[in-house]
């Protein structure tokens, strides 16, 4: 039997098909610029194909882009979410993946908790993706590289410097990083330093990985500056993180550090005067509604290479 291709992490693909997702993207992307937004890609090559999405926690570009994905694609999702379906009632992860793999021919995932994706994959029939969990968010980061190209950086040696929460956003470029060999400084407060499992793994492919509380010196002569909440989702809201956090604010000051040409970038959904002051987030050098927008265009690579039409 052919090996399903489930992407639960970037490592699933590897380095040479991300940069091959990230081409095919910049091709689908410039091909239907004046394009309506539902209008079909001309190959329409997911034609006849259903993408199940699951959702347990809330989404807004997760949700939207994959379901475009899916229509520019010649295919069309449908969406659960645990509260409305059967698994907010107790059905296990292991049928719901049964099920979903009889009546779908792949399946989204955002999830509370990894080890539910790892059983989704386990159980299902058909390629599983990952659409968030508190570990990574690989989607994300295929967005994201793709933003970074577009932008005119090449992704070997780029200076990447992250700010704030060492959480499943980090842990997915701490990832890239290795696979495609850019670099990347990590400022956290202590205590908030992503997981060493991911350090190792961006190491062992050849990044280097800088860890400071220094933030500022993260960000001098950064190519690309990037922050995440400082509170994810699921987590409590904890007024002793948020005041650890203050330091590793991205505003002026943390920027006129960087390149001058460098690139300020964020997943979204932002707060505003918490991770990032308002200057940054709506200045000259913010892409992150090219990056939000690029999430249909990385996510239909994701797909085309889970349905083995792209390697
Ligand atoms: N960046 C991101 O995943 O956004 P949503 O939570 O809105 O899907
Ligand atoms: N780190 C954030 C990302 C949201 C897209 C979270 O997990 O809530």
């Amino acid at each position: 039997m052919t090996q399903i291709r489930h992407f639960l992490d970037l490592s699933d693909a590897g380095g040479d098909p991300i940069a091959t997702m990230i081409g095919d993207a910049v091709t689908r992307k410039s091909a239907r610029v004046s394009s309506p937004k539902g209008q079909p890609d001309s190959d329409q090559p997911l034609q006849g194909r259903v993408l199940a999405m699951v959702f347990e926690k809330n989404s807004t570009r997760t949700r939207v882009s994959f379901d475009m994905a899916m229509r520019q694609l010649g295919g069309s999702a449908l969406i659960l979410d645990s509260a409305s379906s059967q698994l907010g009632r107790g059905e296990s992860i292991a049928d719901t993946a049964r099920v979903l793999s009889r009546m779908a021919d792949a399946i989204m995932l955002r999830t509370d908790d990894h080890a539910k994706i790892e059983e989704m994959a386990r159980h299902a029939s058909v390629p599983v993706i990952n659409g968030l969990t508190d570990r990574s968010h690989p989607c994300q980061i295929v967005a994201d590289l793709l933003t970074i190209v577009e932008h005119g950086k090449a992704l070997p040696g780029l200076e990447v410097a992250w700010f704030g929460d060492g959480n499943n956003v980090l842990h997915s470029i701490l990832e890239a990083a290795g696979l495609l060999k850019f670099n990347v400084r990590v400022a956290t407060p202590a205590g908030y330093e992503p997981e060493v499992e991911f350090i190792e793994m961006a190491r062992a492919g050849g990044a280097q990985v800088t860890l400071t509380q220094d933030a500022l010196a993260a960000a001098k002569d950064a190519d690309v500056i990037v922050t995440d909440t400082w509170i994810s989702m699921g987590q409590a809201h904890a007024e002793e993180k948020l005041a650890a956090m203050a330091p590793y604010q991205v505003n002026e000051a943390l920027m006129a550090q960087a390149k001058p040409d460098a690139i300020f970038l964020h997943c979204l959904p932002a707060h505003i005067g918490d991770e990032v002051n308002e200057t940054v987030f709506e200045g000259a050098q913010s892409v992150v509604f090219d990056e939000a927008e690029n999430r249909i265009h990385g996510q239909k690579s994701v797909l085309l290479w889970s349905f083995g039409l792209l390697d």
